[in-house]
Order: structure tokens, then sequence, then C-alpha cells
């Protein structure tokens, strides 16, 4: 397949003023976003009161976590413990990583699904009709940690921070775990997430001429179980929720979790997983971690059979091993929740 120019090269060559004809990807005016508050604000969740030790907190916090992942299938987060300095310096030394040539990244552009490391544009190695104004980073770090060499001291920032994001995403998923009417370590030992897949994704969105036409990332849910998003000041994701796109603002000390196709898999649907896009700007450039949580990639995730009631509840999905599942999503078009509905 012919190389794709990064979009950065392309924001910074010399009077751009319009996109490429194969970056419009909005032929209808972008549908305007929810407004109401109370209908439509993003549950915060305080991860402090998670593992306070206070009982009466927790099972209040892992209500209000469940009533979160069932009415929206997302949540911010906060006082999640993981120090501001270390994600300020990991974000900063993506944005050295995307600042290096297009040469010197070339050496890190993979070319197979499971290449540990990819840095690309668009989506990767496939020739879509329509490209989308995003470049970005992917590295698998869990079971086994990757990261590019250069610049210095990238990979040693990565490795605390995914450690640190690893310990966090299983406290969530034991308090999920218990909302979900299972024992607290369910999630955690059924999916065996000592082994568990952990990809981290830096995305690049570079200023775009014509904002209102290109995306960065169109509509889609994300695979595994939690995905937690950092980004810098400069807004752009959204979120739908009851049929209307609300924006996730870009608030200091605040992640943004979302539930990945296999949590609604193993939940046998009571948790639906979040669909999300990135829209883009004309003033600024913004950049995203997106490290996504899942179990290991032999593992057979179906819905968890406490959950299923061959009455009541049927199981509703069918069981596959998550790397299927991974390689059906990257033939499949990045549109809603086409892989999902492969295995109901
Ligand atoms: C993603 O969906 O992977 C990233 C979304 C974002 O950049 O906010
Ligand atoms: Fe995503």
């Amino acid at each position: 397949a012919p190389k794709l120019t990064l979009v950065k090269s392309l924001s910074e060559s010399a009077k751009l003023t319009s996109i490429p004809s194969n970056y419009a990807y909005f032929t209808n005016p972008i549908e305007p976003v929810a407004s109401d508050p109370e209908e439509h604000s993003i549950p915060i969740i305080d991860f402090s009161l998670l593992t306070s030790g206070d009982p009466a907190q927790r099972s209040k916090i892992i209500q209000d976590l469940g009533k979160a992942c069932e009415d929206w299938g997302g949540f911010m987060l906060i006082n999640y413990g993981v120090p501001e300095s270390l994600i300020k310096a990991v974000m900063e030394t993506c944005i050295k990583f995307f600042n290096l040539t297009d040469e010197e990244k070339k050496e890190f552009d993979g070319k197979h699904v499971f290449d540990p490391i990819k840095c690309g544009t668009s989506l990767h190695g496939r020739m879509d009709t329509v490209l989308f104004w995003r470049d970005f980073l992917k590295v698998i770090v869990h079971p086994e940690f990757h990261f590019p060499y250069k610049p210095t001291g990238f990979g040693e920032l990565a490795f605390e921070f995914c450690k640190r994001l690893r310990k966090l995403v299983r406290e969530l998923l034991n308090g999920i775990s218990e909302n979900l009417g299972l024992e607290e370590c369910y999630i955690e030992k059924t999916l065996d997430l000592d082994s568990g897949f952990q990809l981290f994704a830096a995305n690049l969105y570079p200023p775009c001429p014509q904002p209102e036409l290109a995306i960065g990332i169109p509509p889609h849910t994300d695979h595994g179980l939690l995905t937690i998003l950092a980004q810098n000041e400069i807004g752009g994701l959204q979120v739908q929720h009851n049929g209307k796109w609300v924006n996730v603002d870009a608030l200091s000390n605040c992640f943004f979790v979302n539930i990945g196709d296999h949590l609604e898999i193993l939940s046998n649907g009571k948790y639906k997983s979040l669909v999300h896009q990135a829209i883009v700007n004309n003033k600024a450039t913004r950049i995203s971690l997106a490290i996504a949580h899942g179990p290991p990639l032999d593992a057979i995730v179906s819905p968890a059979a406490e959950l299923v009631n061959n009455e009541s509840y049927p199981a509703a999905y069918i069981p596959m091993k998550y790397k299927e599942y991974l390689e059906l999503q990257q033939i499949n078009p990045l549109d809603s929740k086409t892989t999902l509905n492969r295995v109901r």
C-alpha cells in the first residue's frame, strides 16, 4: 500500500487553507452537541473513595460507578493517585516523539496488527476511502513491555505510567465486579489480568483548516474492558448519550474512562460499550493518550455464567477469543458497533 503523509507534516506544509478531498468526512453539518446539563452531564467518580478503606464510602461509590456504567458507559475519574507530573511528562515526551522527523518516525511504522510498535496516520495499513485527521503511536505495553527507544527516557516514563494504570484499572474492575453482583476479584481472576493485554495509544490531532469537514476518529467503541484517556487542554472527544453527542471537557486532573466491548460482553449487556469520536479544530494541536486494557490475547470472553439465566437473561453474545476479535476489528469498518454486532 502507498504510504500516507502524516497529518502533522500535511498541516505544516505551507499555506494549507483547505483539506485534501480524501479527508472530507462530514457531508452534513456536524450534529449539534447536547446542552441540557441535567440530562447530559457526565458522571464523576472519585477514585479515592473506592480505596479509602471506609466500607460505607466504598459501597456508595460502587453504586455510583455501576450507575455510570449502566447509564453512560463511561465517567470522569478524579483523585486517581497517578502523579500529574508523570502524566504531563508522558504527554510532553509523546509530543517530542511526534516532533521527530518523518524519516525518524518511519523506523517505528510497524506493518501488522500485532506488531508491538506502530506509528502512523488515519487507520493504519488500511486504504479506506476517507482519511482521518490524526497521527498516532500505538505500543503494546503488557504482558510484554515495548516502547520506542527515542526520545530519551520515553520508555521509562511510559513503563511507570502504564503500570500505575493497570493497578487503577484493577481497582475499578473490582468495584465493577461487585456492582455486577459477582465476587470482588471475579474479573481479575476469570480473565487473568496478571497477563492482560494493555495497549498504549497516543493520538495527535494537528490544527485542521476545515474542521467542520474532517474528523479525527469516527464513531466507534473500544475493544477490551476499560480504556483510560488523558488529554491536553484542547477538547475534541465526544461521547454518545441517549442518541446525542456530548463533549467531554478537557479538565485538568481528570481521566475519562470508558467501557469497552469486552466488558459489555462479560456483563451480558448490562453495561454497554461507549460510542465515541474525536473531532478536530483549527486553532491548536490536541493530544490524547488512550490506554486500552483487555484480558490476555488468548482469553475467550463470554458473558459471566453468573449473569446468564436461560429463561430471563439468555447469553446475548457468543464466546470469542480476544485475539480473533482484534483481528476482526481490523478488517471491519471502524463504525459504531460493527465488530460487537458480529458476536451477538
Ligand atoms: C480514541 O478513541 O482512541 C481517542 C479519542 C480521543 O482522542 O479523545
Ligand atoms: Fe476509542
